[in-house]
């Protein structure tokens, strides 16, 4: 084993997913998976196979479609969870069980209820259990931040002998110091030695995961957990982009530590997981907010013409950013010319029916819209992936005036080879909408969330909305995408992406019937 590698283990699917209004489906869930293969991520956590008929279904599928990333998935110190957990990883070329108990006493006293002794035991149970489905078997003593530094090494003990192969200490709630953090993984790692790979897993709640990381990395671990754009519980988790970027830049510091990430790739993944989750990076994000490389000030913009680095300390095209975006294509643009740019911006798997049908929404936007950018481009093919399920399929709105007080919308779908038309009011215009789509569909949707983004500046702006909607109690929300340089037609869009979404996933499990959980 390289002893400066740091083994990058991605979270986006299972911690990420697990924020608040960052649920995914499947299909989005694989998109995220394969741009995490392309980032270069060691094991992608896919999610919690025992979790509901749906993360299983997610998991298998990615274990399904992925090659070079190690597909991992997390189960509770349960029989059952371990099971489902080991079956729905079985398919890939590279898997991993990861299990998990708490170590704090006071998660041991309150939530478990369990004497040392016992966690012990269900510890090594569950380790031996996952070992007889894969080799590589990680155990995490969760809440390790709060734990006692001499039963975490009894636990260590007893679930590398049981063949455990990677520890993970997790900072569950967020409430170390780098230094005492660093303190604890250094003498936990000089405990395991060659026994084990040490992990860390990091949150944000005192805005500390990142520091949090690198200072374990310096005192040992060789294995960091990590997500997208800092997604995850409560304050998220430590930001793979940061920490990457950090170990990267000051390699100065770090004494010859790397990690496998092919850095121009964040940019993407961070652009794919934000349109996908509707969960914009606050602006000044470091590395992915949209502020990270823009200099306002006349002195800062002065020094960079003169010098890059006076002022930036990484170059943007390192991460994936380029910063002329303004597209020299028109509405006189050719296939062809479309086709580079579309590789030009890592889109290389597009398929030729994507390609066609994400040129015509382009030439129909080129009419419309003065200067197209490649966040425009973007935005459109991923548009044109994430709706790729067309059940229902819109293909007119039209809204009455609103200042009369009776909003009213009229509503064209295609639906399977029959088009179908109604209207209805409602309180407003949104209301109008989504009444006449639930009339048409014949599904009650709620919605639950909705958030509008104009993709460019401009009047003439795309608009990218983001719905989020339930059909019944039993099932996950429904995230629909829409975008259209009219907001109306987008909102109308995405509402019945999210119908779609419903019924693709009813579909799918309904004709499953092997490995229910
Ligand atoms: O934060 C945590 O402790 C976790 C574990 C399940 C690894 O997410
Ligand atoms: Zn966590």
């Amino acid at each position: 084993m390289d002893k400066n590698k740091i083994y990058v283990f991605d979270t986006t699917l299972r911690d990420g997913e697990q924020s608040p209004g960052c649920s995914m489906n499947t299909e989005e869930k694989i998109r995220v998976a394969l741009q995490l293969e392309k980032l270069g991520v060691d094991i992608i956590e896919a999610g919690f196979a025992a979790a509901s008929p749906g993360d299983f279904d997610a998991v298998s599928r990615i274990a399904e479609v992925v090659k070079n990333s190690s597909i991992c998935s997390l189960s509770r110190a349960i029989e059952n969870d371990i099971k489902q957990a080991g079956l729905a990883v079985q398919n890939a070329p590279k898997h991993r069980i990861h299990t998990f108990i708490a170590t704090s006493p006071i998660h041991m006293k309150y939530k478990l209820k369990m004497s040392e002794d016992e966690v012990i035991k269900r510890a090594v149970r569950a380790v031996e259990y996952a070992k007889t489905f894969v080799d590589d078997v990680e155990f995490s003593l969760e809440d390790a931040g709060r734990s006692e530094i001499p039963f975490m090494k009894e636990v260590m003990d007893a679930v590398i002998s049981a063949g455990a192969t990677t520890i993970n200490l997790p900072d569950t709630v967020g409430y170390r110091l780098p230094s005492e953090l660093g303190a604890m993984v250094k003498e936990l790692s000089d405990f395991a030695g060659d026994r084990a790979i040490i992990s860390v897993h990091n949150h944000n709640d005192l805005g500390l995961a990142t520091a949090n990381t690198l200072a374990s990395v310096v005192n040992g671990a060789r294995q960091i957990e990590v997500t997208i754009n800092g997604l995850g519980e409560r304050a998220g988790n430590s930001a793979l982009e940061e920490a990457v970027m950090a170990i990267k830049t000051r390699g100065d510091a770090f004494g010859g530590l790397y990690t496998d990430i092919n850095t121009p790739e964040i940019y993407p993944t961070s652009r794919l997981v934000a349109t996908i989750t509707g969960v914009e990076p606050q602006q000044n994000k470091a590395i992915v907010g949209k502020n990270a490389f823009s200099h306002e000030s006349g002195i800062h913009q002065d020094g960079v013409l003169k010098h890059q680095e006076t002022y930036e300390i990484m170059k943007p095209e390192d991460v994936g950013v380029f910063k002329d975006s303004t597209l020299i294509l028109g509405k006189h643009s050719g296939r062809a010319a479309f086709r580079d740019k579309i590789k030009q911006l890592g889109f290389d798997k597009v398929s030729d029916e994507e390609l066609n049908a994400t040129f015509e929404k382009f030439k129909v936007l080129a009419d419309k819209k003065k200067d197209i950018t490649d966040d425009d481009v973007r935005m459109l093919i991923t548009d044109e992936a994430l709706n790729s399920d067309k059940t229902y399929d819109l293909l007119g709105l039209q809204i009455s005036d609103c200042s009369n007080g009776m909003p009213m919308a009229a509503v064209t779908i295609k639906y399977k080879d029959e088009i179908i038309q109604d209207a209805n009011i409602g309180d407003g215009t949104m209301d109008a909408i989504f009444k006449t789509i639930d009339r048409l569909t014949g599904y009650d949707g709620q919605l639950k969330d909705y958030k509008v983004l104009s993709v460019t500046e401009g009047k003439d702006a795309l608009a990218k909305v983001t719905a989020r909607v339930s059909f019944d109690e039993a099932s996950p929300e429904f995230v629909g995408h829409g975008l259209s340089i009219d907001t109306m037609m987008a909102t109308a869009k995405a509402y019945l992406g999210a119908v779609n979404s419903y019924l693709s996933q009813k579909e799918r499990l309904s004709k499953k019937t092997e490995h229910q959980v």
